[in-house]
């Protein structure tokens, strides 16, 4: 039987995810049937299905509200690309009404949000999924395989570190993001919930985490007839302490005039591996070793290797039907985790853990000293977090 999808909110990355569905549709025909699309904008709902019925020639049911959705769909699963702020509200809802979820990152709003998905899921045994591509690409599996087997020696420590200067002016135009409580922060956990799901990948759980957070810019933004304050962090310095004894060092700023940098390195004690892009979303296929005789290897030569390693099983687990997309991949794995009553690579709990370096950094900022893992993780630290937990009921 086919799983059916529907997917809740119609916005920008849900677009990613709808081609990803088209994609594996196109692929498997079997395995899946996209039947229902959800957006209070009914209009960004509607075009969504119209992409479908294109494809397939079935149109989707269209629904403004997700209840109403819920009440009139028998989902299998449902893909929640909704602010971060209603990830909860959704997730919830849907895995009352017997659906599996898979949510977009940061996956919950707060570590308390996180949690209320991770309890249904529990209590239901229903899939929550954390949407999480990044680590699922081949210049990142191989990164991870390339420090496993001790390429660059035993792992020291990186440093990811960003400075440029963004002007900005009232005319720039409110969006959710920065609204705490839709938002719950800025890059430190958008963009930056990648980078942190990454790291735990790669070097596990921290222990400590101590930060520096600020707004040094007052950046105001227009919404409706005001002209209102971003929520919006400009600058981050935060220093990651590894359970395995590497050390972190993730700093970013856009509030830095004059002068540009980006660098991202991973140290180990044989050599480095040194990336070629952002501070969010790497190790990228630009990416090289370099040894402590200066012999580099380039990032397609260690993919090749890498790929070369796996078995046939491992190859179809980790690149089913050759698909190296990361979005194509966690849409994928959390079909056919339903199909066949398996767990999700990344299930809420590592989602969760993953987000938790990001509100560690926060909590830190907010208490000006250094906080356990552990207890931001339990949700027992909640400073910077509690108002937004406030306005939500968490
Ligand atoms: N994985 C990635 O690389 C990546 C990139 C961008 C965004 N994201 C994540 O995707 C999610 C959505 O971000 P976006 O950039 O697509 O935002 P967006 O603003 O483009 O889209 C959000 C959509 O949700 C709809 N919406 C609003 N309230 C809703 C509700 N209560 N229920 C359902 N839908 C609702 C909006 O109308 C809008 O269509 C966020 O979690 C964000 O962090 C992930």
């Amino acid at each position: 039987m086919a799983v059916n999808v529907a997917i809740a909110g119609c916005g920008g990355m849900a677009n990613g995810h709808l081609r990803s569905y088209i994609q594996i549709k196109e692929t498997v025909p079997e395995k899946i049937d996209i039947v229902a699309m959800c957006d209070p904008v009914v209009e960004s709902a509607e075009k969504f299905a119209a992409q479908i019925e294109e494809a397939f020639g079935m149109k989707p049911a269209v629904y403004a509200d997700i209840d109403e959705m819920l009440a009139k769909e028998d989902l299998d699963g449902v893909d929640i690309c909704s602010p971060h702020g209603y990830h909860h509200v959704n997730a919830i809802k849907c895995m009352q009404a017997g659906a599996n979820v898979i949510v977009e990152k940061p996956i919950g709003v707060t570590v308390k949000a996180t949690h209320a998905i991770m309890d249904p899921s529990k209590r239901t045994g229903k899939i929550a999924a954390t949407a999480e591509q990044i680590r699922r690409m081949p210049s990142r599996r191989a990164s991870k395989w390339l420090m496993d087997k001790g390429m660059i020696g035993e792992m020291r420590m990186f440093f990811a570190q960003h400075a440029s200067w963004t002007d900005h002016a009232p005319e720039d135009r409110w969006h959710w993001r920065l609204d705490l409580a839709l938002g719950g922060g800025g890059m430190v956990m958008d963009s930056g919930a990648h980078f942190c799901d990454t790291i735990r990948y790669l070097y596990g759980d921290p222990d400590t985490v101590y930060a520096r957070v600020d707004k040094l810019e007052t950046r105001m933004v227009t919404k409706g007839d005001e002209i209102v304050q971003s929520a919006h962090e400009d600058m981050w310095a935060a220093t990651i302490n590894f359970r395995s004894g590497v050390t972190g060092l993730w700093t970013c700023t856009n509030a830095a005039p004059g002068y540009s940098f980006n660098r991202a390195v991973h140290y180990g004690s044989e050599g480095c591996l040194l990336d070629d892009g952002d501070i969010f979303h790497g190790p990228f296929d630009g990416a090289k070793v370099i040894l402590k005789d200066g012999t580099e290897y380039p990032m397609s030569e260690i993919v090749a290797d890498y790929k070369a390693s796996l078995g046939r099983d491992e190859t179809e687990r980790l690149f089913p039907h050759g698909f190296e997309d990361g979005v194509l991949l966690e849409c994928y794995d959390f079909v056919d985790a339903i199909e066949n009553g398996r767990d999700v690579e990344i299930p809420a709990e590592l989602g969760l853990r993953a987000k938790s370096i990001c509100e560690a950094i926060y909590e830190s900022g907010a208490i000006g000293e250094a906080v356990d893992f552990d207890e931001v993780v339990a949700g027992d630290i909640e400073v910077y977090q509690k108002p937004i937990n406030e306005h939500w009921g968490l």
